[in-house]
């Protein structure tokens, strides 16, 4: 067996492991690429996605199969179900099969280190999208696409000091945060926190990680109903915990939108749904449509083009009164 043939067969076989773990991989795309890896005329892109645990995520997911096959690349996708050492094992099973570019979108912040550097040893360039990491190595990834998370807890913030500028009393806020130790979790949290620091009358009284999913929204509502009579304000850092949460609130025999006013962030269909509904107040807006974006930035690494180091994504904030207008244009 040639060394090419044997790579393949290695390759394969991790790939077989990864599905077998469950960390969900297929490959799709072009075709005509290299076989097993790069270096034919398609460009063969790894992707590892964190996971399908919100609205959030299946348009992020299909925006990026739909890219990748209208730029003619052939693209191999893991599903890593929200564990980072799924990702690890697919960004190395990308790294044996040799494809062209790896992008990914990390669970976590940390813990990349060993990872990057052995994409970095194998020359094949790294694109973040949708989450940072944070690393001590220089030069293992070439660019990072997507959302500015901190602004995003910023907006959430502002938007509830308006909401209450002409109220001295105490505002008893209970916090839905993303998976810990996530780069949108801890962003939003960071710029939430910096905007109502600056007055005291805002206190997060309970705050508890929901895992981005609507059964970790409802269940870490009801603990917080159960200990707390008191809630004034919702913030979630996702659509899907929000909606979640509007179950238990409701369950509680309390309306939600009313008696406890919540904040999301995303701006999916089904939380617009839920603002022309008067359930849910504000949607701070994070977009998932990253595929085209991240299919030029994936063609231009590969060309050894310069990209910038970081790119983000514009995005609004969506009120009530707006809801019901912009709902038929929701894309996601
Ligand atoms: O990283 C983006 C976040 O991840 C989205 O806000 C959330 O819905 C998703 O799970």
């Amino acid at each position: 067996m040639n060394k090419t043939v044997s790579m393949a067969a290695a390759a394969l076989a991790l790939v077989t492991t990864m599905t077998a773990c469950g960390s969900g991989s297929e490959s799709e795309g072009a075709g005509g690429g290299a076989e097993g890896g790069g270096g034919g005329d398609t460009i063969v892109l790894g992707f590892s996605q964190v996971g399908a645990e919100s609205g959030w995520r299946t348009a992020n997911t299909k925006s990026i199969k739909q890219s990748a096959e209208d730029a003619g690349f052939e693209l191999r996708f893991s599903d890593a179900q929200q564990q980072q050492e799924n990702q690890i094992q697919a960004i190395r099973s990308f790294i044996q099969q040799g494809v062209d570019v790896i992008a990914f979108s990390p669970v976590v912040e940390s813990g990349w280190d060993t990872v990057l550097v052995e994409a970095r040893a194998a020359d094949i360039p790294v694109v973040l999208t949708d989450r940072a990491v944070e690393t001590d190595e220089d030069d293992v990834y070439e660019t990072f696409l997507g959302s500015d998370f901190v602004e995003e807890g910023r907006k959430a913030g502002r938007w509830l000091v308006d909401e209450y500028a002409d109220s001295d009393e105490e505002v008893r806020i209970v916090e839905l945060q993303g998976t810990t130790g996530s780069a949108p979790a801890n962003d939003r949290r960071d710029g939430f926190a910096e905007i109502i620091g600056e007055d005291d009358k805002f206190e997060v009284i309970a705050s508890q990680d929901g895992d981005f999913t609507r059964s970790g929204g409802q269940e870490v509502m009801q603990a917080f109903l159960s200990s707390h009579d008191d809630i004034d304000v919702l913030y979630a850092h996702n659509d899907d915990m929000a909606l979640g949460a509007i179950e238990s609130i409701e369950a509680a025999g309390l309306e939600p939108g009313e008696d406890i006013k919540i904040i999301s962030v995303d701006g999916i269909k089904d939380a617009f749904q839920a603002m022309a509904d008067g359930k849910i107040n504000v949607v701070v807006e994070c977009n998932p449509l990253l595929g085209p974006q991240l299919m030029d930035l994936v063609e231009k690494v590969h060309a050894g083009e310069e990209v910038p180091e970081r790119v983000k994504v514009e995005e609004g904030v969506f009120t009530q009164d707006q809801a019901e207008e912009e709902l038929p244009n929701r894309k996601y």
